[in-house]
């Protein structure tokens, strides 16, 4: 069965065709990242925009490259994001579906995520605990089985993502700036500055970053009075990335132990981070799993392998949907009625 997925909840817009037999057959991806870097953030509105330009000439490149005139199912994302993104990628997969008489599944856009390690050659068997690190999230999540979803932690306030993206905008780099950081942070000393390590030494498995964000601004500024910040960036930077791994690290080390869970995976956007595999690598005793670099950030394929699961294990057309907001934790089994 081959399973079209579609992904625009943000500013990416990814298409992906997934066969249950042969896996990935073909995928594209069109960021907006230029769109939105000279407001210094995402506009919805635009993204929304440039989803209709993109979604369809993507679709007609991606299965003409899969070899195939039309999928057996769709899967697009239905939540959470931009509700304008979310509405081209629900519209059209709905309108399509409809086309082409084919079963249209709804994906949660947290659950893509943490499927997308199953895309990889060996993928990791349930039970698994889960960190999705992304703009918008952070988030342990004890992984069951498909749709039995467990969060145990989540941030109080500022994303992960979010907290890289802060620093790297006061350190004068661009928009979405988690990358550029730790190119940066390459250059500095991680010990140069001790800055919090949020939460870690309390109990739960919740992670707020705001503290870590108001010290990175209050070190910057202290720096930039001294004269001295164009010397120290990269020392800051160092200092701070540290100081979010060991905390994301920390916590999972602590969520593993208490669920008795021996698998890890770490995805999302911030999964990219170099720092943080390889710690989670160094420290988890059991085994780590991660999706390759390019599954990490938003993409069809993600969409396409999520839809793809739910089916095989009884799922069935959704209704229509495109929401802001939508826990995971409601997800249920596929065949189950939610
Ligand atoms: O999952 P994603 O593509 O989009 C959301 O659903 O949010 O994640 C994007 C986030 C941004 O905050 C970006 O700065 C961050 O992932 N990111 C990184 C790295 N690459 C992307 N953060 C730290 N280190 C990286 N190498
Ligand atoms: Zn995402």
């Amino acid at each position: 069965m081959n399973v079209l997925g579609i992904e625009t909840s943000c500013d990416e817009t990814g298409v992906a065709v997934y066969s249950t037999t042969h896996g990935l057959l073909a995928e594209a991806l069109h960021s907006q990242v230029d769109l939105h870097a000279i407001y210094g953030g995402v506009v919805p509105e635009i993204a929304a925009r440039d989803h209709v330009r993109r979604l369809l000439p993507l679709i007609e490149r991606v299965l003409r490259d899969a070899g195939i005139l039309r999928p057996d199912a769709i899967a697009y994302t239905a939540g959470p994001g931009l509700v304008g993104a979310l509405m081209v990628g629900s519209g059209t997969a709905n309108g399509l579906g409809l086309a082409w008489n084919c079963p249209v599944i709804a994906v949660h856009h947290m659950e893509g995520h943490l499927l997308a390690p199953m895309l990889e050659d060996e993928p990791p068997d349930f039970p698994f605990l889960a960190l999705l690190v992304s703009g918008g999230h952070t988030m342990l999540v004890s992984v069951h089985a498909i749709g039995a979803y467990e969060v145990l932690g989540t941030t109080l306030d500022d994303a992960v993502g979010e907290a890289f993206d802060k620093t790297a905008k006061l350190l004068g780099l661009g928009y979405p700036g988690g990358a550029a950081l730790a190119a940066l942070a390459a250059d500095g000393r991680e010990t140069a500055y001790v800055l919090p390590r949020p939460l870690l030494d309390r109990p739960g498995f919740d992670f707020s970053f705001s503290g870590l964000k108001t010290a990175v601004m209050l070190l910057v500024k202290k720096t930039t009075e001294a004269g001295d910040i164009d010397r120290r960036r990269a020392d800051i930077a160092a200092s701070f990335q540290r100081a979010a791994v060991d905390t994301l690290v920390g916590k999972t080390l602590q969520a593993a132990r208490h669920e008795g869970l021996e698998r890890v995976i770490v995805a999302g956007g911030v999964g990219a981070n170099r720092l943080l595999r390889s710690e989670m690598a160094n420290r988890f005793p059991g085994r780590v799993f991660y999706p390759r670099m390019e599954y990490c950030t938003d993409n069809g394929a993600m969409i396409a392998i999520a839809g793809a699961l739910r089916l095989a294990d009884g799922g069935d057309a959704d209704e229509i949907r495109a929401q802001a907001r939508w826990r995971l934790e409601s997800l249920s089994a596929p065949g189950d009625t939610r």
